[in-house]
């Protein structure tokens, strides 16, 4: 990975990210209960927790697609709420499910975002579709339209699409789910990648404990929809929140499954 996405226009300056109370609710629902943390510019931050904890709507915030109840999240100097702070932050999102445009070729949904914001001719937009396209392996894809594609393969051109919106700030939700353990270690290698080169400003969030391990610069942990924990990789080693421990190492025990220990309590 060379040239195809060092020569934005965009990329040079990186953003960090600083959500301050944030709170969401969903009518009586609190899903995120005053979130607090900061990224600094070209950091990887994973965010790992149990399904359901809060994290898709704790990054949908940060893409500015949601609106928080109160607190607020900045990108920069920047309120991520405020739409206009889609002009100054270049800002990728790849989503859990992909969200890819059915009706267009794979092709056309890594060229849509270029062609739109006119950032490049179609040659130029050619040379960075197809080369994002072979990092992820997916060059014999892009005539092929979504719904020819398997599960892992609709990931990765979400992938792709993020790529060559040449980004300042990724936001990645799961993107290692639904892929093989190989394509999921190749994932880690280019945000790790993509990050050494082009500084962008990282979050992932992830139930991969191998990833966030690899290549977190810091990892914190969501339950219930509050932070639990953060800390390096080293600090989750050995937690000492059960909890925490029960989450990132939980143990198969057949004699005693956790369907059952549910089914005692409820009685
Ligand atoms: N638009 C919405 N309206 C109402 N409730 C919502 C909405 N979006 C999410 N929720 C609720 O918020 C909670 C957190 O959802 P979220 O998608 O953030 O979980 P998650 O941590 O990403 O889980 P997973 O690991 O399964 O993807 C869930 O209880 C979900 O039902
Ligand atoms: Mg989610």
């Amino acid at each position: 990975m060379t040239t195809a996405f060092t020569a934005s226009p965009f990329v040079g300056k990186t953003f960090g990210v600083t959500v301050a109370h944030l709170t969401k609710k969903f009518g009586r629902t609190t899903v995120l209960s005053d979130i607090n943390f900061e990224v600094k510019p070209g950091e990887i931050y994973c965010i790992m927790g149990p399904s359901g904890s809060g994290k898709s709507v704790l990054l949908r915030h940060i893409a500015g697609l949601e609106i928080a109840t109160s607190g607020e999240v900045r990108i920069g100097e920047f309120d991520a709420a405020d739409q206009s702070t889609r002009d100054k932050v270049h800002l990728a999102l790849v989503f859990q499910a992909g969200a890819l445009f059915n009706s267009l070729s794979v092709y056309d949904n890594l060229a849509l975002y270029l062609r739109e914001h006119r950032l490049y001719d179609e040659a130029g937009i050619r040379d960075r579709v197809m080369h994002a396209l072979s990092i992820l392996s997916l060059d014999k894809a892009a005539r092929k339209f979504p719904a020819e594609l398997s599960g892992g393969m609709k990931k990765r051109v979400a992938i792709a699409r993020g790529l060559v919106m040449e980004p300042q700030l990724l936001l990645y939700d799961e993107p290692t789910s639904e892929l093989d353990p190989v394509m999921g270690a190749t994932i880690s290698e280019i945000i790790a990648t993509l990050r050494e080169q082009t500084a962008v400003t990282s979050i992932v969030v992830t139930h991969d404990r191998d990833l966030a391990v690899n290549i977190a610069d810091r990892i914190a942990i969501i339950m219930d929809g509050r932070i639990r924990a953060t800390g390096t990789a080293a600090d989750f080693k050995r937690p000492a929140d059960p909890d925490i421990a029960n989450f990132l190492s939980p143990v198969i025990d057949l004699k005693n499954p956790r369907f059952k220990q549910l089914e005692n309590h409820h009685e």
